[in-house]
C-alpha cells in the first residue's frame, strides 16, 4: 500500500488515509466531455474529498479491446490458459482494489457494449467465479461496488416498465453479486437528456457518492443494495 503524500509517481493511487478504500473506477463513454463524464469528475472529487486513493481506467481512451476472441474462449471452455496480456493488466487493476465503481450511460437497459465486453473478458472463469456444474462460486476479494449509470429515459419510464429491477437483478446480483460482491449500490440518474436544470443536482449527488462510498450506501429511489442470497 502506497504511503506517499499527494499523488503518487510511482504508482497509480493518489493520497491515501488511514481509513480510505483503494477504489478502482470503471468508465465506458465515448465523449469525455459527455454528461456521463461530468459525473465521473464529479464521483473521482468526492472520492478526492474523502482521501480515498483511486484509479481510473477510462476503456475508451485507453483503447481496451472488448472483442471476445479464441483465447478468452479457451480460458472458458478448456480451463486455466495462458491469458492475452491485455486481460491481464486489467485483472492486475482489479486486485489492486477494495472497492470498485463503474460509471457509464444506460444503453439498451444495461451497460454499453464496450464495459459489457471489459466484462466478459476480464472477469473470466477461474479468476472472477468458478464455475461447475454441481455450484458456482464467486472469487474476488472486492469489498464493494457503486454503479453510477447516467439514464435517457425518465424515473417514471423505469417505474413503468420494472427496468430498475430488471438492472438490480442482471447486474447487481447475476454479474457483481455472481462475482463474490455482496454489497453493491447502483444510482440511476434518470431522465438526463431532457432534464438539463437536474444536472447540477445529480452532480452534487455523484460527488457525495463518491464522499461516502466508506459508509453505508445512500438509498434513494433508484438506489439499490443487493443482499446476499439465501
Ligand atoms: C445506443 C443507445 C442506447 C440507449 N439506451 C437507453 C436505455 O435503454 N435506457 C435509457 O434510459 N437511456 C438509453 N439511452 C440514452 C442514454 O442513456 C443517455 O443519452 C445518456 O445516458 C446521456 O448521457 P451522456 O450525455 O453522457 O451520453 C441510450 C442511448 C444510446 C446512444
Amino acid at each position: 500500500m502506497c504511503q506517499t503524500a499527494g499523488r503518487c509517481l510511482q504508482c497509480p493511487w493518489t493520497v491515501t488515509n488511514g481509513n480510505a478504500l483503494r477504489v478502482l473506477t470503471i468508465f465506458c463513454h465515448p465523449e469525455r466531455e459527455s454528461f456521463t463524464g461530468a459525473l465521473l469528475d464529479a464521483f473521482l472529487a468526492g472520492l478526492e474529498d474523502a482521501r480515498h486513493a483511486w484509479e481510473l481506467a477510462d476503456l475508451h481512451r485507453e483503447g481496451f479491446d472488448p472483442r471476445f476472441r479464441p483465447d478468452d474462449f479457451a480460458q472458458f471452455t478448456k480451463g486455466p490458459a495462458a491469458m492475452p496480456p491485455d486481460v491481464l493488466g486489467e485483472q492486475e487493476r482489479v486486485m489492486r482494489a477494495e472497492a470498485i465503481a463503474f460509471v457509464f450511460p444506460v444503453w439498451w437497459w444495461s451497460f454499453p457494449a464496450m464495459l459489457k465486453g471489459w466484462i466478459d473478458r476480464v472477469w473470466c472463469q477461474g479468476w472472477a467465479y468458478d464455475f461447475t456444474i454441481q455450484q458456482s462460486r464467486g472469487l474476488l476479494a472486492l469489498e464493494r461496488a457503486v454503479l453510477l449509470c447516467s439514464a435517457g429515459s425518465s424515473a417514471a419510464t423505469y417505474r413503468r416498465y420494472g427496468y430498475q429491477e430488471a438492472m438490480r437483478r442482471s447486474i447487481d446480483v447475476g454479474v457483481l453479486g455472481y462475482c463474490g460482491i455482496d454489497d453493491v449500490a447502483m444510482h440511476v440518474f434518470p431522465g438526463v437528456d431532457d432534464d438539463s436544470d437536474a444536472r447540477p443536482v445529480w452532480l452534487a449527488t455523484a460527488r457525495q457518492i463518491g464522499r461516502d462510498l466508506a459508509a453505508e450506501p445512500r438509498v434513494s429511489a433508484l438506489s439499490y443494495r443487493s443482499q446476499p442470497g439465501p
